[in-house]
């Protein structure tokens, strides 16, 4: 993965984290995409390697695109893209309301 360029939406999550702990340190430059930017800055904060923050709402495309934009004008490149982007209910199935 060196020099790998990975856009991983949903990085503050428990997957997307949990992938960005594992990447950062074998030479991936991660971009970290999520909404809430307080979250992203602590994440990037903890991580030593090459990193990008671009707070993101993947249902709105222009931010999506503003991603694209600034990872390109970042690093030139997007390898892989991982969307780890969602929403974790744990509950028992009957307690769930949608
Ligand atoms: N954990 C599991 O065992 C498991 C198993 C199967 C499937 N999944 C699915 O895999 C996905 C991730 O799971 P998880 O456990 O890592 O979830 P999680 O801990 O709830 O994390 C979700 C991540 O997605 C981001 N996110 C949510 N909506 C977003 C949006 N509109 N735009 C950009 N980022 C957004 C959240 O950050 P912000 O809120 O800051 O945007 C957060 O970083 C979920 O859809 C889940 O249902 C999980």
């Amino acid at each position: 993965m060196q020099d790998k360029v990975i856009i991983m939406v949903g990085t503050t999550g428990g997957i997307g984290t949990a992938l960005t702990r594992q990447l950062v340190p074998i030479g991936a430059k991660l971009v970290l995409a999520a909404r809430n930017k307080v979250n992203l800055a602590t994440l990037a904060e903890e991580l030593s390697g090459e990193v990008l923050t671009v707070p993101t709402d993947i249902t709105q495309s222009d931010q999506v695109n503003t991603l694209i934009q600034a990872t390109l004008t970042w690093c030139g490149q997007i390898d892989v893209l991982v969307n780890a982007a969602g929403i974790s209910i744990l509950k028992l199935y009957n307690s769930i309301e949608l």
